[in-house]
């Protein structure tokens, strides 16, 4: 049997490695992943690459070399399916980072592969069976934070659903913010932050998957959520149903749909580019007790912090994690504050917390 590098995941975690190595090219090719007592080896091309990008991503995992059963004719790699329509060598073709979301592919091209967008796109759908249309990632724009898409290939609207951890999301991808890759920071976030039984309002909630996922991993909890943009807020409400979610969406400002709320254990603000700007407000949702997370882009996260500290003072930073590199210099952070004073005063224990 051949032998191979290898990483090795916890099985509940085995799909979020699958996917991430395969997003990043890192899975070898013509190999099969075997199952251990310990959980599932991936054969990968580079060790230390997958070991990276499984540590970024928040997978635990080790490394290792062993044998690995050859698949009979396994699919060949995005690189090789493009190096033969190009008519170049695979070691001259570079990285093509793409998502696939539900049936639909979102594609970074390369600069090196300008000029090349439909070859990039026909060898995408070859390579990824389910996939109907492909589109060009463009920038993630204004307050609702869309991204800006080219249809490269294939047919329809990038309308579609999207399956994670095993419950499902419809997103709209030309009029709603949504990133796949936050799948384990989501699982993670319901595991280390939300106890049985809180009440939890997920501020800025987008089509929903915070709130779907909190609900998913934590026994009984209580959701309320709010979000701004009217296309969101509609899936928002078809995700709340379409996975029993036990809770209540608003379409409107968090900054006031907060001082409406009966104050909840846990608040959650994903709203990276803007979020010191609302916790002085979304605090009005919190009791005594709460715990505040806010996500944040910065280089430095104890700047971060500082900068929700001085929005509003009475919190104690008690978590923080790097979510995934955002660029050169900078990365997400998840941040995590207890309110040491509520602005309505009260003092409530969380119901695991007497
Ligand atoms: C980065 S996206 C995150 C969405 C969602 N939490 C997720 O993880 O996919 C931020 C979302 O916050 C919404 N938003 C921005 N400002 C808001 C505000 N003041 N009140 C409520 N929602 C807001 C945007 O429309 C967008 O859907």
């Amino acid at each position: 049997m051949p032998e191979s590098p290898y990483v090795l995941v916890p099985r509940r975690m085995a799909e979020d490695a699958r996917k991430t190595l395969a997003s990043k090219n890192l899975l070898a090719e013509g190999l099969k992943p075997r199952r251990t007592d310990d959980g599932v080896a991936f054969p990968v091309r580079d060790g230390n690459e997958a070991s990276k990008v499984l540590k970024r991503a928040g997978v635990p995992h080790e490394v290792g070399v062993g044998e690995f059963e050859s698949v009979e004719k396994g699919p060949s790699s995005l690189v090789e399916l493009l190096a033969e329509k190009l008519d170049e060598h695979p070691s001259n073709i570079p990285r093509v980072p793409f998502d696939v979301i539900g049936d639909v592919a979102l594609v970074q091209v390369p600069p090196e592969l300008e000029g090349h967008e439909r070859e990039i796109a026909e060898a995408l759908m070859e390579f990824q069976k389910g996939v109907r249309a492909v589109f060009e990632k463009g920038p993630v724009v204004g307050k609702f934070r869309i991204r800006r898409l080219k249809r490269l290939a294939g047919e329809g609207p990038p309308i579609t659903v999207h399956r994670e951890h095993g419950y499902e999301l419809k997103v709209d991808l030309s009029r709603c913010y949504f990133n796949p890759r936050l799948a384990t920071e989501r699982r993670l976030l319901a595991e280390d932050v939300v106890e049985p039984g809180d009440r939890v309002y997920d501020a800025c909630a987008g089509v929903g998957p915070i709130a779907v996922a909190v609900s998913r991993f934590v026994d009984d909890v209580k959701i309320a959520c709010s979000e701004l943009n009217p296309a969101a807020y509609r899936y928002l409400l078809h995700n709340l149903e379409r996975n029993d979610v036990e809770g209540t969406a608003f379409l409107g400002d968090c900054r006031e749909v907060a001082a409406l709320l009966n104050p909840q254990d846990v608040v959650i603000v994903n709203a990276p580019t803007v979020s010191p700007d609302l916790v002085p407000h979304v605090v009005k949702a919190c009791h005594e007790g709460s715990l505040l997370v806010v996500y944040r882009i910065a280089e430095d996260p104890k700047r971060a912090e500082e900068e929700i500290l001085s929005a509003y003072p009475n919190l104690e930073p008690v978590g923080r994690r790097e979510v995934k590199p955002y660029s050169p210099s900078e990365s997400l952070y998840r941040l995590v504050f207890e309110v040491t004073k509520a602005p309505g005063g009260t003092r409530r224990n969380r119901p695991n917390r007497a």
